[in-house]
């Protein structure tokens, strides 16, 4: 295994055999889960605690259930009721956890580069699981596990990912992965939509549909983020889907083959047509699902065992 680091904060200083690590013992983990049994005990004696900022479905339950099924203590944070609603700091809340003695914080906050912050003020591990508009690591893991696993390979590949860019870490992760792994990575979206530095990226930039589908070998649908918009980004979501929905008639720009994903939730006749969400022969989205929990297992067992080798170092030190 060649995982270094010591926290899973982005994709972005990864190199391309720690991403392959990560994936390869996913796999593991990918055939452990659809066993009768599910367990492991990787994780067994630490404790995992989620700290979601921000709402969530998939990722917190996804955590959760990788935690458990490695045998990690699991407790979740509801950060809605906590102290943070009493004006606490971000800081403040990190310090009081750390004082527990977590081995694994799992840390999902609107604010850019809140999970590397933190990762300077706690002695554990700490997975972004989603910071504002900057990196959502396990997403992009996750997605390109899912696309080895249907397509039997993770290079060479054209992926459309197509919608709101601007406002998508899950966008920015996977650009970086899919340019690490020697993919051609296309942005399509209307150009309000589209970061005005996307172009330096090393992607390409398209604003039809059909130019950016043209041959694609992977389809990604970005959900709109209204949430993060401060203004009009679009005429109106009937005109939106008109142009960058994703249906039948824009799917056939791509291979005839093509895989669709997005990562969820969907905005269903927004982005995607829920015809094509749920058509088996080309979505892989319920896969994506079961891909995240065997890709955050991975992830954590591979940080608890680096955490291991820095414990047992300062032990040594001291
Ligand atoms: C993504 C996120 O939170 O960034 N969702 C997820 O983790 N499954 C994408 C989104 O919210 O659109």
């Amino acid at each position: 295994m060649t995982f270094r680091a010591r926290h899973l904060l982005g994709i972005e200083h990864l190199a391309p055999d720690e991403i392959a690590s990560i994936l390869d013992l996913a796999d593991t983990y990918s055939v452990l889960n659809r066993s009768e049994t599910k367990h492991s005990d990787a994780l067994r004696g630490l404790t995992q605690v989620n700290m979601f900022f921000e709402a969530s479905t998939r990722t917190q339950a996804s955590f959760e259930i990788a935690g458990k099924r490695l045998g990690a203590d699991v407790m979740n944070m509801h950060m809605e009721a906590s102290s943070v609603k009493k004006g606490e700091t971000l800081i403040d809340t990190a310090m009081t956890l750390n004082a527990m003695h977590p081995d694994l914080l799992v840390v999902r906050h609107p604010h850019s580069g809140a999970a590397s912050l933190l990762s300077q003020k706690v002695h554990c591990a700490v997975l972004n699981a989603g910071d504002g508009r900057h990196e959502h690591p396990t997403q992009a893991l996750l997605d390109a596990l899912t696309i080895r696993h249907s397509k039997g390979r993770l290079h060479r590949l054209t992926v459309a990912i197509c919608g709101d860019v601007a406002h998508s870490r899950v966008a920015r992760s996977n650009i970086h992965l899919l340019g690490k792994m020697e993919n051609r990575v296309r942005l399509v979206g209307p150009p309000t939509l589209m970061p005005s530095h996307a172009a330096d990226w090393g992607v390409e930039v398209y604003d039809t549909m059909e130019e950016g589908l043209k041959d694609a070998d992977v389809v990604m649908m970005l959900r709109l983020q209204k949430e993060r918009m401060d203004g009009a980004f679009i005429p109106s979501e009937r005109e939106y889907f008109h142009r960058y929905g994703l249906d039948a008639e824009k799917l056939a720009y791509a291979k005839p083959d093509a895989i669709v994903m997005h990562p969820g939730p969907m905005n269903r006749g927004v982005e995607i047509d829920g015809n094509i969400a749920d058509d088996i022969n080309r979505s892989v989205i319920q896969d994506q699902v079961e891909m995240g929990v065997a890709v955050r297992m991975a992830a954590m067992d591979l940080l608890a065992r680096n955490l291991k080798i820095v414990r047992a170092s300062e032990e040594v030190l001291v």
